[in-house]
């Protein structure tokens, strides 16, 4: 072999370890990196699922909701209880609800298919049921314009309480003597989906802003006057 030669022969097996070192580089290093990274994004997306599911309060039965028996609250009851507890309409505004509907629809998708699958997706009539029925009977939000004070120190703790499961209800849905009752059912689904409560201050203040203004509550013309207000 000429010197020439030998070089070409050693420039080309140099160039060979080179690609085969890069791909077997990228391969091995890259391609683990890849794998730690979707088994990260995998194990997130089943910790905000099991978030997700756990606001569904435990132990609802049929006859708990509302116009139990029609046939809203028995689609509600038979297709939405197969992968999770029964979801309630109080839990969602009617906006929030429709995407809360298209994901389960997705999730029953993806479930079904295969000879075994056993979720059974409700039929067009009774998604339009389900659909009327949830907003009908759905969480009544707040418009935050027509609250002066929703920035002062109570409206502050109102709103980091109680927009994490569903929008910020509207605190005129309860007259002022109904809200101890629903403040406390709402700490113990605090508590059910592993979700801080607020602390007893808080709380008073939660209290004081939702009685302020409950439906039964003085009215305050113009907004914000007086010290009943
Ligand atoms: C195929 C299984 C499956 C079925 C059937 C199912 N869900 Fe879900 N549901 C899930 C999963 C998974 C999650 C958690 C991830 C998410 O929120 O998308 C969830 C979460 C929820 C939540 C809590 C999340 C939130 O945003 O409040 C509600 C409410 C809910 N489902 C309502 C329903 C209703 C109503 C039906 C009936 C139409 C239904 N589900 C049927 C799988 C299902
Ligand atoms: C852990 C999630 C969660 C948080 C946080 C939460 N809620 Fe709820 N809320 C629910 C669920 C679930 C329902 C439907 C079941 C029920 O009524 O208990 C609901 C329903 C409601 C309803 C309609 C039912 C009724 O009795 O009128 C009101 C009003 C309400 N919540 C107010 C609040 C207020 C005020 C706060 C803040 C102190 C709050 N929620 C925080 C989960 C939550």
């Amino acid at each position: 072999m000429k010197a020439g030669e030998r070089r070409a022969v050693v420039v080309v097996l140099a160039i060979l370890l080179g690609v085969g070192g890069l791909t077997a580089y990228l391969e091995l290093y890259q391609g683990e990196r890849v794998r730690e990274r979707m088994a990260q994004v995998a194990g997130e997306r089943a910790r905000d699922r099991m978030a997700a599911v756990a606001r569904i309060p435990r132990n609802m039965s049929p006859a708990d909701l509302p116009e139990a028996g029609s046939r809203g609250a028995r689609a509600l009851a038979t297709y939405c209880v197969q992968c999770h507890d029964l979801p309630v309409p109080a839990m969602h505004t009617p906006e929030e609800w429709r995407a809360v509907l298209a994901r389960m629809e997705r999730h029953i998708r993806q479930r079904r298919g295969g000879p075994f699958s056993r979720v059974a997706m409700p039929s067009r009539e009774a998604w339009a049921a389900l659909e009327a029925y949830l907003a009908r009977h759905a969480q009544r939000p707040l418009d935050p314009a027509s609250l002066p004070d929703l920035d002062g120190p109570g409206g502050r703790a109102f709103q980091e309480a109680c927009s994490r499961c569903h929008a910020l209800p509207d605190p005129a849905q309860h007259r002022a003597a109904e809200w101890p009752r629903v403040l406390l059912r709402m700490q113990a689904n605090m508590a059910d989906a592993g979700l801080t409560p607020p602390d007893p201050e808080a709380a008073r203040r939660i209290l004081a802003f939702l009685q302020r203004h409950a439906s039964d509550a003085p009215r305050c013309d113009p907004p914000g006057a007086g010290a009943s207000c």
